[in-house]
């Protein structure tokens, strides 16, 4: 069946980072044509009933549609434990975190809380997502399992850890190895599915264990990998002294073959000049997380000097971060620009959310913006979520200015429908 979707539609012909917000485009009553899952064609709302006049229409009159929101670091296991009061990167880690984590050895448990997150997660218009789970293998089968059931490409991996954390919580560099393979053998390329190698960060794992997941990364270098980086400063400073012969905290990764083009590197907040020359050699990509870097008290991104020279997804790292949505991330984003002063343009917000993220994991191709022939996930905003919303954005007098009030102040009501893979599910 072919569906014409109608309303606002956003949609980049270039990176607005690199290039400016002029490769960001605006169609005022526009359309998109899906079927069998795809993108068929975009364009003006008349052009597109005259060209597909049996097109089931659905119209959401002024509805802006988008991609689907792309979240590139996310905890799902961390769902319950958001907004957990008062403590810095490693205190809060003990205090809230692994106690959580422990739960999802138990299947029931692990299953009901990726449903509650998948749910909440497309509630909020991320249809897919890049997520740690936890050192238990029904994690990973609990998370997988729930998103394959919703139809979404979405990306996780078994969280290794063998030192400095709790019994119950940490592998062996030969079961982080044996259980991630099994795992990636099973899952990716199912559906929609990507395996995702995932050391949590290097504090967290032995040498060895580093080791034998840079060996099962070299087995299977098409798998992207995350870690976290240079997050917070008493957490480099612990790096240091866990790794007396590295040359920095990325050296950690380096020398056990975890450093590639398909590296995903969570915060990277605090880098050296020679991190960052060689993230860029590698072709890397950094994941910036702003609201979990202001809630945890973890520092500023520097957007401004490296969105420009590697490529810079966006993610909530729920629970670290305080929010599911992407539009309060967004935000988050403006305001550590700012602090910078650096301002962001919102074309290159809402590109850092959608296209960016999905060229971080390397779907670029697939998801993350409106094109013919991409994958049809997509969303539908209402640009006037709440009086105050829609009394700023009636004085706009451009689009962007329309747009921006939404991203600052909007929440999941401003989500009027949701597509994954050309399935309208809300
Ligand atoms: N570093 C290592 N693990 C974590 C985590 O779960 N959250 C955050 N924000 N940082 C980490
Ligand atoms: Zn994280």
């Amino acid at each position: 069946m072919t569906e014409l979707l109608l309303g606002q539609v956003i949609h980049f012909s270039g990176d607005p980072l690199r290039d400016g917000p002029e490769a960001a485009h605006h169609i005022a009553q526009g359309g998109v044509v899906v079927a069998d899952g795809r993108i068929v064609a975009l364009g003006e709302a008349a052009a597109m009933r005259a060209t597909y006049p049996q097109a089931q229409v659905h119209d959401y009159g002024a509805g802006l549609i988008s991609a689907g929101f792309i979240d590139a670091h996310v905890h799902y296991p961390q769902t319950a434990i958001i907004a957990s009061w008062g403590k810095r990167l490693i205190d809060w880690l003990n205090a809230y975190t692994f106690p959580e984590e422990m739960r999802f050895g138990d299947p029931a448990y692990a299953a009901q809380v990726a449903n509650t997150y998948l749910d909440l997660a497309l509630d909020h218009g991320t249809t897919s997502m890049c997520s740690y789970c936890t050192i238990h293998s029904e994690s990973v089968d609990a998370f997988f399992t729930a998103a394959e059931a919703r139809g979404m490409r979405a990306f996780a991996g078994k969280t290794c850890m063998d030192r400095n954390a709790p019994e119950g919580l940490r592998d062996t560099p030969a079961r982080a190895y044996d259980q991630s393979k099994a795992l990636l053998e099973h899952w990716h390329n199912r559906a929609r599915l990507s395996y995702v190698i995932t050391p949590r960060f290097s504090p967290t794992s032995t040498p060895a264990q580093l080791e034998a997941l840079g060996a099962l990364w070299a087995e299977h270098p098409d798998c992207l990998m995350q870690t976290h980086l240079s997050e917070q400063v008493d957490e480099i400073a612990w790096v240091k002294g866990l790794f007396p012969e590295a040359r920095d905290y990325l050296d950690t990764y380096e020398a056990f073959g975890l450093l590639g083009p398909n590296g995903l590197y969570g915060h990277a907040i605090h880098l050296e000049p020679r991190e960052i020359d060689r993230l860029i050699e590698m072709d890397a990509a950094l994941i910036h997380c702003p609201t979990s870097n202001t809630f945890i008290g973890s520092g500023l991104f520097d957007m401004a000097h490296l969105a420009p020279r590697l490529r810079v997804g966006l993610a909530t790292d729920t629970g670290g971060g305080s929010n599911f949505s992407m539009l309060r991330t967004m935000a988050a984003a403006y305001e550590i620009a700012q602090l910078r002063h650096n301002p962001l343009h919102p074309a290159q917000l809402w590109w850092l959310a959608t296209g960016a993220s999905a060229k971080a994991l390397r779907v670029g191709d697939r998801i993350g913006n409106i094109a013919a022939g991409m994958e049809a996930d997509l969303i539908v905003l209402d640009l006037a979520s709440t009086p105050v919303i829609a009394q700023r954005s009636a004085r706009a007098d451009s689009f962007w200015e329309a747009l921006f009030p939404t991203i600052m102040m909007a929440d999941d009501r401003a989500i009027s429908s949701v597509w994954v893979n050309g399935r309208k599910l809300r």
